[in-house]
């Protein structure tokens, strides 16, 4: 017999067999998330929650999970789950740092690259045919080398993303919580958020989602970009407030924006900002490598079983349980 229950709200690139040597496993089959009520069920009986970003994991479900004791998040970030509500009730929750952090550095700087240098228009313009002859003046993207790059957040990622961009000789510029000893080792300055907006071609976000960052990027704020500006988000789609983005993108305000996450995720196939040219969307596949979600798939495994043994979660998000 089992000594634990464990519901896992997907399936993972992951080895299962040492989690079912000491739980009763049970995977969502599906391609969708589990609908919020059947989590809610399931989570009565469990003692271990494997979740997703797409799992909403409230107070409400946190409190009916009365044998729980341990939420396991597969992503870096947490804010679908109420942090607050499982350290009340001190269950530990653990998630994925580290891993993919080069991942999603990389895929920034894919979508940096491929909004500057128009990679996607290039493409369909190919397809449709009209790729004539050489022009002096087809497609004209902007210069990355040299140019001023701001970091909206200098965590992990941003700070992988700032190791890459002096490759690039750019000046880069962060906001954020100031870090005098990455300042030196990675040559960055910290300048107030306005400052960045004011001074950048690129500005690439990499901030948690917070009440602070929700809707950062809105009307104001694209207001001080420059008019050649490119947007970049691989953080979180709610720090961007896309009807404010749909009016920069057609105003002018800025030039361009790439994002890897919106609101809501997905994106509806209405909304108007799939018709501009100049946005780039792609479907939240920041941290994919195969190898890194494998990795991830690992982490989580750990964590949970780590809180299903009564051991601290090697990546714990709220270690203040433990105290
Ligand atoms: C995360 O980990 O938070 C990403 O958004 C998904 O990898």
């Amino acid at each position: 017999m089992s000594q634990f229950n464990v519901f896992i709200t997907r399936q993972l690139p992951a080895d299962l067999n040492p989690l079912q040597q000491i739980a009763t496993v049970e995977v969502w089959p599906e391609r969708q998330p589990p609908p919020y009520d059947l989590l809610l069920e399931k989570t009565k009986s469990i003692d271990g929650l494997l979740c997703l970003l797409t799992d909403r994991v409230d107070r409400h479900l946190i409190d009916t999970g009365t044998s729980l004791k341990v939420i396991s998040q597969l992503a870096v970030g947490y804010d679908n789950i109420d942090i607050a509500a499982a350290t009340a009730r001190t269950i530990p929750v653990g998630h994925t740092p580290d891993v993919l952090t080069n991942a999603t550095a990389d895929f920034a700087w894919a979508l940096l690259m491929a909004a500057a240098r128009r990679v996607v228009e290039g493409d369909r313009l190919t397809r449709a045919g009209q790729w004539q002859t050489w022009e002096p003046d087809v497609l004209l993207g902007a210069t990355i080398t040299g140019a001023t790059l701001g970091i909206v957040g200098l965590g992990r990622i941003g700070q992988a993303v700032a190791r890459r961009a002096q490759g690039f000789e750019m000046q880069i510029l962060y906001t954020g919580h100031r870090n005098l000893e990455l300042e030196r080792s990675l040559r960055v300055q910290f300048v107030p958020f306005e400052q960045l907006l004011h001074e950048s071609d690129f500005v690439t976000i990499h901030a948690p989602l917070t009440a602070e960052t929700h809707h950062l990027f809105g009307d104001r704020a694209f207001a001080q970009m420059k008019r050649s500006a490119i947007l970049v988000n691989t953080a979180r789609g709610a720090i961007v407030d896309p009807d404010a983005l749909h009016r920069a993108l057609t105003q002018g305000d800025i030039a361009a924006a790439a994002l890897d996450v919106t609101e809501p995720e997905p994106i509806p196939t209405a909304s108007p900002l799939l018709t501009l040219e100049n946005l780039i969307v792609t479907p939240h596949i920041g941290s994919a490598s195969r190898q890194t979600r494998e990795k991830m798939a690992q982490m989580a495994i750990a964590n949970l079983m780590a809180g299903l043994g009564g051991d601290r979660l090697p990546h714990c998000v709220n270690p203040e349980v433990y105290q």
